[in-house]
């Protein structure tokens, strides 16, 4: 008879041994099983009487053991649960660095068109929109692009249908400002163009330009270059230099390439330069009195000038981006860098 009382308390101890404690329930769940008022330990306790006198001692201790074994575990997880518990409601400690929480930023090709937009803003200019999809009299035909001329092919165009197509500059913004407003003109026009090129590191079938038009009486080429003057010194810094190189465009005449002095190795000679000391920003030139005409403006009365500059190149000469692929992927790792600009 005693040998099996024995049996039911070392049953009774690997029990309480291996009961799970995960949560404050389940510890009181184990506290009135085996501490509390009805507990499980009790009844093997009235089982003395059946047990030999000379066992009684044995007996005795083996309860003992049980109830220790029981106390023991429930404070050990008693103060357990309750130092996690309580760490939870601790105040937090206001001196700890924050989490790096990102916010999210401004996106490079936003960051540089709005600094070229309040450029020309303290000049005067001020801000047009337009589509983007455009027909072929505001992208092409008005700029003095006659139909099957060959200057048609510098810009690869989508054509959405024979006479519709994604704008490939926002020259043709400046179309519809001509053709709706008398000089004086003074307007730029930032926005996304898209052209049908092989993308690739230097090249991408979208990304954003900002174009400019002054058209009043007297506009001459010295203005043209006084006012692109000005814009270097501000965007690229006070020392930057220009220089401008005949050029072609067909809705200019004269036209030229604007080069800047290199700012990154200031003129010495650079990767980014190609050791020339000077990097290419942008295109410009008289408006062709044609294209005047075309919009409804007396040439023989007005004058104007135009520029149009790729807003990304711009970008990658600035922050160093050697593709132009980054702008539009969306890459995270890519956008992060930029938000400590404006
Ligand atoms: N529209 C030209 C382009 O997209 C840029 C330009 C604008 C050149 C105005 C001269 C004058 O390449």
């Amino acid at each position: 008879m005693s040998q099996k009382i024995f049996e039911q308390m070392a049953a009774r101890l690997e029990e309480i041994k291996a009961y799970e404690i995960n949560n404050t329930i389940e510890l009181e769940a184990f506290r009135l099983a085996y501490l509390g008022s009805k507990n499980q330990i009790k009844p093997l306790m009235e089982e003395i009487k059946n047990v030999a006198p000379e066992m009684r001692r044995e007996f005795g201790q083996q309860i003992n053991l049980l109830k220790n074994t029981a106390e023991e575990k429930w404070q050990q997880y008693k103060t357990n649960l309750s130092t996690t518990a309580s760490e939870r409601s601790v105040v937090p400690d206001l001196s700890l660095p924050v989490n790096e929480n990102y916010h999210g930023s401004r996106h490079p090709s936003a960051i540089i068109m709005n600094q070229i937009i309040r450029i020309f803003s303290r000049l005067g200019f001020t801000i047009s929109k337009g589509p983007e999809i455009e027909d072929d009299w505001h992208n092409f035909t008005a700029l003095n692009f006659p139909k099957d001329h060959p200057a048609r092919d510098m810009q690869d165009t989508y054509f959405l249908s024979e006479d519709i197509a994604l704008r490939t500059h926002t020259s043709s913004v400046q179309v519809r400002v001509m053709e709706s407003q008398k000089p004086p003109i003074r307007t730029i026009s930032p926005g996304r163009v898209y052209r049908n090129e092989t993308i690739s590191a230097r090249s991408h079938c979208q990304f954003h330009q900002v174009e400019g038009l002054y058209v009043d009486e007297g506009v001459s080429f010295a203005d043209l270059k006084q006012t692109l003057d000005y814009f270097a010194k501000e965007m690229f810094g006070v020392d930057t230099r220009i220089r401008l190189r005949p050029s072609y465009f067909p809705f200019t005449e004269i036209s030229a390439e604007v080069d800047i002095t290199c700012f990154v190795c200031n003129a010495k000679g650079c990767n980014i330069c190609k050791h020339s000391g000077w990097v290419e920003i942008l295109g410009c030139g008289m408006v062709d009195p044609n294209v005047l005409q075309n919009c409804g403006i007396d040439s023989e009365k007005y004058t104007g000038f135009a520029f149009g500059m790729g807003v990304e190149r711009i970008a990658m000469l600035k922050y160093r981006i050697n593709d132009i692929r980054l702008f539009f992927e969306n890459d995270i790792r890519f956008l992060r860098q930029f938000s400590e600009a404006w």
